[in-house]
């Protein structure tokens, strides 16, 4: 069935650069009535549609409607899914009172499954088709959440979190232990289809110096395999992390010793950080990821988008849900977040620069920009398909639109998942709407 040759037809975005870095107007390709042609799961061509360019062709219309790459969430926890929404602490009190809990319910490997099984189908609904995903200390949290998305065929990242100190015994590694799993996991999923492995040191609290050493040492063992954890996420943790490791230089140091940082490393939030830290991201190739509505829902502060992609020194950046911590598994309530966070720091991150980081952005920086992020011929047909019309408030007010980028900031303002009708993974139909 992959190998079948059929089309899309209906207006398309996507970008061919970093609107941060490029006049925006240049970076957008847009067609307004477009002929998407998708041939063993790859997008074989994409170009005005013709009668004759659609000759032959089973061709799926959608009218008032507007195909998007699938969108990229660069960092979000599954097994944290059923605590969304866990009231009232910040970052270090919430992880202790409701994520800790939460995660322990992982050693049932049937509870992995089914929330995997959720979780993966929530995530389609809302129109993202790749993620940076962490799992638990269960190896079996990991072999829940690769088998499901293996069936599903979606192009996933994820790892086996790392803790051995500073967390309940019942998620601690055993002082040496963690990293033979974490191999194992490799060996057994990355590069397994579209599944990639990302070895996953919670962050530098919960990990010795011997963890993340022997994680750098791991993720440098095996090439094309990715490194996630957070960064410089709220007050009370960075000065705890200076209390850990009194000789680091910065927080951002700690993981730099250990061989944390580098292309594929993805961090999140990097909410507080220095100069000399931005610059240290942009010189190795390590990518953030912003969480826009965890960072608010935590009260954690207000990352500076525009500073961390300086034109001088453009860090790779993604957009990232954060999930439970997050509040919405949609790019575009978190896309929505990222302009009122933005209008918080004096800045304006147009529906451009929001739409850019959810796909494109995405994509580099995890390193995927050859093959998803965008509607470009050789590209995985990774595809969302948005309804102008999903809402009478939404139709309503596209109405008094006068260009696209209005048009697509009143999206990333009202959307949420009714907006998506249908999502593509791979050529297939993945997801739709009252589906
Ligand atoms: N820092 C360490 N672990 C976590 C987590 O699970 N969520 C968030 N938001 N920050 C963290
Ligand atoms: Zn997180």
């Amino acid at each position: 069935h992959a190998s079948s040759r059929h089309a899309l037809r209906g207006a398309t975005i996507s970008f061919r650069a970093d609107p941060f870095l490029t006049d925006p107007a240049d970076a957008l390709e847009h067609w307004p009535d477009a002929l998407v042609v998708i041939e063993a799961g790859h997008i074989a061509s994409v170009g005005p549609w013709s009668a004759e360019a659609a000759a032959g062709l089973t061709v799926t219309h959608y009218p008032d409607a507007l195909l998007c790459p699938g969108f990229v969430d660069t960092h979000v926890h599954y097994p944290q899914t059923p605590m969304i929404g866990a009231y009232g602490e910040h970052l270090l009190e919430w992880l202790e009172r409701y994520t800790f809990p939460a995660e322990a319910a992982f050693a049932d490997p049937a509870h992995a499954a089914a929330v995997a099984r959720l979780f993966l189908r929530e995530l389609l609904a809302a129109g993202t088709t790749t993620a940076a995903v962490y799992c638990t200390s269960h190896a079996a949290s990991v072999e829940a959440f690769f088998a499901e998305s293996a069936r599903l065929n979606t192009r996933m990242i994820a790892g086996k979190v790392l803790m051995d100190r500073h967390a309940p015994g019942n998620l601690l590694d055993p002082p040496g232990g963690g990293i033979a799993e974490s191999r194992a996991l490799i060996g057994r999923w990355h590069g397994r289809g579209r599944q990639l492995y990302a070895v996953t040191p919670r962050f530098a609290p919960t990990s010795s110096q011997a963890q993340l050493e022997a994680a750098g040492c791991l993720w440098r063992e095996h090439p094309g395999t990715y490194l996630q954890t957070h960064l410089s996420e709220s007050p009370a943790e960075i000065a705890w992390v200076r209390e850990l490791f009194p000789t680091a230089e910065s927080y951002l140091d700690v993981y730099r010793r250990a061989g944390l940082t580098g292309p594929r490393a993805v961090f999140g939030h990097g909410i507080h950080l220095s100069e000399g830290e931005f610059c240290q991201c942009h010189r190795t190739g390590s990518a953030l990821a912003h969480c826009p509505t965890s960072n608010l829902f935590l009260g954690s502060g207000l990352f500076r988008a525009f500073d961390a992609k300086r034109a001088d020194r453009p860090v790779r950046l993604g957009l990232g849900s954060d999930l439970g911590a997050g509040t919405s598994f949609s790019p575009l309530r978190t896309m929505g977040e990222a302009y009122k966070v933005a209008q918080l720091n004096d800045t304006r991150l147009s529906a451009l620069h929001a739409f850019y980081l959810a796909t494109l952005g995405g994509a580099e920086a995890l390193y995927l920009d050859d093959r998803i992020g965008r509607i470009a011929p050789g590209h995985e047909a990774d595809l969302v398909v948005l309804d102008l019309k999903a809402t009478p408030l939404l139709d309503f007010r596209l109405g008094f639109c006068r260009d696209l980028a209005e048009r697509l900031f009143v999206l990333m303002t009202l959307g949420d998942e009714r907006v998506v009708r249908a999502t593509y993974v791979a050529g297939m139909l993945a997801a739709e709407r009252g589906g």
